[in-house]
């Protein structure tokens, strides 16, 4: 274990902290104010002058308080805290400092729902998103998982579509954060591809106890570099110590209403309290010429790698020990992005990863005013950062020197290459033609989802059920009700045959698919996974 830099972080957001307690009000100008209860107006009845610069400058900057809320995972909470790697064991894998240094690497983490809006509760039937930045000395790191091992699509170009579907309906709004309307179960009808990720948000994985109690998964299959620029493939697992547990679908509902900031509420008190949550991070690792070994592509975000083909390796720990002071700066303001990455890690040609790599600085340049939201100070790194990029709405930096342009003769200002540790892209062979079409694999839609349900004790499968039901039963819409049976009866016909009962559909009649719970014939004929981690 070497020095612990837990606290730079802490000590570079010190330098931002303003405590107004016990000071005098001011404009924003710093001018004493001497009244702050009447505006200036002509005699005791007339009209607001418009010189009152201490009125205007108040209310106008109210105007604008508001920032657009984040386009999905608009409501949140978030903590500081530390991370640390066990040993140097996975040096041999990748040089990212922070998974093998042993040292505390700072790290902000925020949770999310995903649908609802700022306000919306939190103990709705929803994804959970598990967002970690690690303020490292090779540059801020980005874990931005989700409590679920999979996803709902397998490339971003149908995000918008997804994402437009589960939203609240458009004509009014309703329903606000839940899952149970025409239109997302109209687009899971008609991509199948949604079936795993729909097994796991109708169990009650969907209804976190608490954020201390939630798994969290890199969902994707990344890659670690070591230092030759050998390739690993890795999937990222957080395992919180305190143990996973869920809330009961009845509990949630009542919780939503007498207390729609439950979760967010637990982890401020935990935090409070000095019971820290704490998680203990995994990895699977793939060799490179292991890549064809499973019945799965790697690079399918709706497949996991089952743990009985891939143990998960403890590798870390992460906890949290301090809450924000300031909701809005902190929580609010942190900007996480796939493609925050250090050397010794980088990415996989997963389709829904790589427009993520577009999506998360593209819509920060809106959300948080321009180019410059790096350098707000829950977004800063605690490594230094030199570049060439000047100006810009917001800009903090006084850059000193003539030259901001690479490369220059004339020195004074233009930072100069790294001799090393600098970041290099994996050198992955590529070539194929253009097209629109993904390895046959990615059209398997169905086995793991039937792994998941097969997985399931009595109790959850009844869990499963009711979800189903409950759900899928307020659809108005039949043929909607019918096509999601079907999907079903593909996962497992007893699930199909259960749900139908529930919602008013015809049970289904078997579909011979003899490998339920197994692998399928044809996949299994892509070879079986011979795996040395
Ligand atoms: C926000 C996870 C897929 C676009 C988030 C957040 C998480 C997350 C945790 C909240 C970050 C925060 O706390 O600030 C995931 C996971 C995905 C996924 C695990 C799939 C495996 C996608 C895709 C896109 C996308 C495919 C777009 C193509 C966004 C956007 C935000 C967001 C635009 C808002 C970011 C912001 O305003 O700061 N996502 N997401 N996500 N995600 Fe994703």
């Amino acid at each position: 274990m070497t020095e612990s830099r837990e606290n730079t972080k802490q000590e570079q957001l010190d330098r931002f902290r303003e405590d107004q307690r016990n000071t005098v009000l001011t404009t924003q100008q710093g001018v004493r104010a001497g009244h702050d209860d009447d505006s200036l107006t002509a005699g005791a009845r007339g009209p607001t002058l418009l010189e009152d610069f201490h009125a205007r400058e108040k209310i106008t900057h109210f105007d604008h308080e508001r920032i657009p809320e984040r386009v999905v995972h608009a409501r949140g909470a978030g903590a500081y805290g530390y991370f640390e790697a066990y040993d140097n064991s996975l040096s041999e894998y990748t040089t990212a400092e922070f998974l093998t240094s042993g040292e505390r690497i700072p790290v902000f983490v925020r949770f999310s729902t995903v649908a609802g809006s700022r306000g919306s509760a939190d103990t709705v039937r929803d994804v959970r998103g598990f967002a970690t930045k690690f303020y490292t000395r090779q540059g801020n790191y980005d874990l931005v998982g989700n409590n679920m091992p999979v996803f709902f699509i397998q490339d971003g170009i149908k995000f918008p579509d997804f994402v437009h579907a589960v939203k609240p309906e458009p004509h009014n709004e309703i329903p606000q954060a839940q899952s149970a309307h025409d239109t997302l179960w109209d687009f899971v009808a008609r991509q199948p591809e949604t079936m795993h990720m729909m097994m796991w948000l109708m169990s009650d994985r969907a209804l976190p106890r608490s954020y201390r109690m939630m798994q969290g998964f890199g969902v994707h299959t990344f890659r670690l570099v070591n230092a030759d620029g050998r390739g690993t493939f890795v999937k990222f697992h957080w395992k919180p110590v305190a143990g996973t547990h869920s809330l009961l679908w009845d509990e949630c509902q009542k919780i939503a209403g007498k207390d729609p900031d439950f979760n967010r509420r637990d982890l401020w008190e935990s935090i409070e309290a000095g019971r820290f949550p704490e998680w203990e991070l995994g990895v699977q690792l793939v060799a490179e010429d292991a890549e064809h070994t499973f019945d799965f592509d790697l690079l399918d975000p709706t497949k996991i790698i089952p743990e009985e083909e891939v143990p998960v390796r403890p590798v870390g720990h992460l906890v949290l020990d301090r809450n924000p002071d300031n909701f809005f700066a902190e929580t609010e303001q942190i900007a996480f992005h796939t493609a925050n990455v250090v050397p010794g890690i980088d990415f996989t040609n997963d389709p829904l990863l790589q427009a993520r790599n577009f999506s998360y600085l593209d819509t920060q340049l809106i959300r948080l005013g321009g180019p410059n939201f790096s350098q707000l100070p829950v977004n800063r790194p605690v490594a230094p950062v030199a570049t060439n990029q000047r100006d810009g709405y917001g800009q903090q930096a006084i850059h000193r020197g003539r030259t901001s342009y690479f490369r220059n003769s004339l020195g004074g200002g233009c930072p100069a290459l790294a001799d090393a540790g600098g970041f290099h892209h994996y050198t992955e062979a590529v070539s194929g033609h253009k097209i629109r079409e993904r390895s046959p694999s990615f059209k398997d839609y169905y086995s793991q989802a039937t792994l998941f349900w097969n997985s399931m004790s009595e109790v959850e499968r009844e869990h499963i059920v009711a979800a189903f039901r409950f759900e899928l039963g307020k659809v108005e819409t039949m043929s909607i009700r019918e096509a999601v049976v079907g999907h079903l009866n593909e996962v497992d016909h007893d699930l199909a045959v259960r749900v139908a009962a529930g919602v008013g559909v015809a049970e289904p009649t078997p579909t011979g698919r003899a490998n339920h719970g197994k692998r399928s014939a044809a996949l299994s004929q892509l070879g079986q996974p011979g795996l040395t981690p």
